[in-house]
This record gives structure tokens, sequence and C-alpha cells, in this order.
């Protein structure tokens, strides 16, 4: 995506991610050390935070991220070098009214859990869009080992998927990434932890309400915020 889009070339939807995405830059001060999450709408708050010029150390969560970080200025780490975060902002597919989320839509949601459980802040930026009754609808990203991927499949059905399917494209660290349609979720928690409970599933896309701080939000209107006051 290039950064010197025309406005006029751009829906209202790319407006407002940029919107959300800048905003939570905001959040972002000098000596913290932030996790880049990945996405068309974190990109903005990528750019944001090369914009200013701050005094940070980040890390990333794929190699999309990474590459363009490192091309504004951005000093980017591995996790491992970093050690721990100050605060971490990502994208989501789907955000409910508890705040748990659903990732993966970029197939990079395991290195994005991993930097998000490194970090007691886990800030979110959405368009409106993504915000629903109940996740379920984009369906739940899977991470699986390329070894017994039918197998895994199958599991995943008996847990109440209705239908498993495999994404062209593998992940950054080489693994399959499957979508499984299990409807609408009535309980994301008790299905993120069957699946994490479930060999050969690398990391699943739900990330529970429990890793979330807040929610930036842009639409027509402007930006606003939802904070999880529960977590
Ligand atoms: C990457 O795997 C995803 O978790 C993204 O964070 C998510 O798909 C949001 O992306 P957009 O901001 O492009 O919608």
């Amino acid at each position: 995506m290039s950064t010197d889009q025309s406005q006029a070339a751009r829906s209202p939807q790319d407006i407002a991610k940029e919107a959300a995405g800048r905003h939570a830059a905001s959040y972002v001060t000098d000596g913290m050390r932030v996790g880049l999450g990945t996405g068309s709408t974190v990109h903005w708050t990528i750019v944001e935070l090369g914009d200013r010029a701050l005094n940070i150390v980040c890390t990333s969560t794929s190699v999309q991220t990474q590459e363009l970080a490192s091309s504004l200025g951005l000093n980017v780490i591995s996790p491992d070098e970093i050690g721990a975060l100050d605060i971490a902002i990502d994208g989501a597919d789907e955000v409910d009214p508890a705040f748990n989320l659903t990732k993966g839509g970029g197939a990079a949601h395991t290195r994005e859990k991993i930097v998000a459980a490194m970090s007691p802040r886990f800030i979110i930026v959405v368009d409106e869009s993504k915000l629903v009754p109940a996740l379920g609808p984009f369906g739940t990203p899977l991470e699986v080992l390329d070894f017994a991927p039918g197998v895994v499949a199958s599991a995943v059905e008996a847990l109440g998927a209705s239908a498993v399917t495999t994404r062209d494209r593998r992940s950054d660290n080489g693994n399959l990434v499957m979508d499984a349609q299990f409807g609408s979720i009535a309980d994301p928690v008790a299905l993120g932890d069957a699946l994490a409970n479930t060999p050969g599933i690398v990391e699943h896309g739900i990330f529970p309400s429990s890793m979330v701080e807040r929610v930036v939000i842009a639409g027509l209107d402007g930006v606003r915020e939802l904070v999880n006051d529960l977590r």
C-alpha cells in the first residue's frame, strides 16, 4: 500500500482505517518498547510512528510489518531481543461487545498472539465494519502443522465447524492456514480453549477479551474508543 494515495481514490473505509491507525500511535511515547501488528489498519499506526521519529524500539508480527517499519526508519528487533513490551497495537477482523477478537485474516495471528502476550497494554485499531454482535461470520483462522491437516480438520469439525478450508498461502512460519466456519460463536473463550487443545493446531485466531485494553474505532463520524474495564 502506498502512503501517498490520493484521498479521491480511497474508500471511506480506507480513510477510517487511516484515522484509527494514526490515532492509536498517540499511545506511544519516547522510550517505549512497542509491538507492531499486521494489516491495513495498523499500517497507518506504523506510518505515524515513522512520521513522529520517536526514540522507540519495536518488534514485528510479520515480514510485511518488519519491512514497512524498517523502511520508515523504525528500529525493529526480534521478540527475544526486546524481551518485554510496554505496548502492542494491532488490527482485528472481528470485535464482539465483550472485547473478544477474531484475528488472522492476514495469516499472522500466531506471531500476533505471541507479541500481544508480551505486553500489558494491547490496543486494537479497526474501522466500524469490524464490530460484530458475536464472533464467527469472518471464520476462525487456524495455523496448522503440515503433517496431518485432514486429521486436524476433522477434529475441528468435531468441535462444531460446518466447514474447514485451507488457504493457498502459508504463514510466515511456513505452516498451513485454515479457516473454520463455526457460525455465531456463543462462547469464544471455551472454543479457543478447545482449539488450543487440538493437536496440530499451532495457534487459533480467537483472542480473548482478557488480552485487550481498548479498541480504537474509526467511522464516518470520526474516531472513538471502547475501553475494556472488565479486564
Ligand atoms: C493479520 O493476520 C490479522 O490478524 C490482521 O490484524 C487483521 O486481519 C486486521 O487487518 P486489517 O486491518 O487489514 O483489516
